[in-house]
């Protein structure tokens, strides 16, 4: 990837496609800012100015919950205007290229794109070809990268277990198919967490993981040991093109995270999931819904996440000149 198209000829955030990259400055700089609108959910009135005037489109080609909410609350609580397009009734349908319609939709003075696609490398690509006063946000790109997911999680992680460099931090289940492992391995290595450490059947592994910076366990008994914080990833059937496990019951059998098998990690292990969890399938309901789970804290960091992330991205761009 071209690595400076993300950042203005200062050195500040203008696109935020992917933490490959950058610094532990900026990453850093990123989870401080969110920290300060972290405390706004406990106001009255959640909302601060920094983006009134701006006009921030989302663009999401694949479903989202999550990502696509806290986006749209994000944007509102920064005053900006958000329209979430409708891909499923736009112009998409009657076969309209993906740049004709940044072009429609720049033509209507837009500041902001946020891009969720199934195709790798989609949010690059309108970064690339978008006006130069267009900041892009990459809100997921095929198995690429899922940069703001990832900074919500390392959020959440500093909120409850502070230094990264004392932290070991085991990602499990499909990480083959995963846009969300990649990005947090990037982040957390970033940020020097002690290890990084992958638990997967080999199948669900890509070639050559550990050039990523991490370790391999293929057991779940044996890759739990001395784990400070667990994550939990969903099979991601929708990118699956060969039956790559004998059954979705042996599968939770070998490496689903039952109350047994989260003992054998620290008795402190907190346990999160980016979401959608299938339960019964990587993971027992209660794990999901116990003491140690923070899945539901992610989400609500979400909101300050994306808020730092496109007030960032926004008022950087003056600096370019
Ligand atoms: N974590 C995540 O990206 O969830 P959504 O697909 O619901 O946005």
């Amino acid at each position: 990837m071209d690595d400076n198209i993300q950042l203005n000829a200062q050195g500040q955030l203008k696109h935020f496609l992917t933490i490959e990259g950058l610094s532990r400055a900026l990453l850093t700089e990123i989870l401080d800012t969110a920290e300060s609108f972290a405390g706004m959910t406990e106001q009255r009135v959640k909302k601060v100015p920094l983006l009134r005037g701006k006009t921030i489109v989302n663009l999401f080609f694949e479903n989202s919950t999550r990502t696509k909410t806290t986006f749209e609350l994000a944007g509102t609580r920064l005053s900006a205007d958000v329209l979430s397009m409708n891909i499923a009734t736009s112009a998409t349908a009657k076969g309209e290229s993906l740049l004709d319609t940044i072009r429609n939709l720049e033509a209507m003075f837009v500041d902001m794109f946020v891009v969720r696609h199934a195709i790798s490398g989609a949010a690059h690509f309108i970064a690339q070809h978008a006006a130069p006063h267009i900041s892009v946000i990459n809100a997921g790109d095929g198995q690429h990268a899922h940069p703001t997911q990832a900074m919500l999680d390392m959020f959440t992680i500093r909120q409850l277990k502070h230094d990264f460099t004392q932290l070991r931090v085991a990602i499990i289940g499909d990480i083959l198919h995963s846009r969300v492992a990649r990005s947090q391995i990037q982040a957390l290595n970033t940020l020097g967490a002690a290890e990084v450490r992958v638990i997967a059947p080999k199948t669900l592994l890509p070639a050559e993981v550990e050039s990523l910076g991490v370790t391999v366990s293929h057991s779940l008994g044996q890759g739990l040991r001395d784990i400070d914080v667990i994550i939990m990833l969903r099979l991601q059937k929708e990118r699956m093109t060969t039956a790559l496990l004998p059954s979705e019951s042996e599968y939770f059998k070998c490496f689903g995270l039952t109350p047994e098998k989260l003992k054998l990690a620290k008795p402190d292990a907190i346990v999160m999931h980016p979401g959608p969890i299938n339960r019964g399938v990587e993971i027992d309901s209660k794990v999901a819904d116990g003491p140690q789970s923070v899945i539901l804290r992610q989400v609500s960091n979400g909101v300050a996440v994306r808020m730092a992330i496109m007030s960032m991205a926004m008022q950087k761009q003056g600096a370019q000149g």
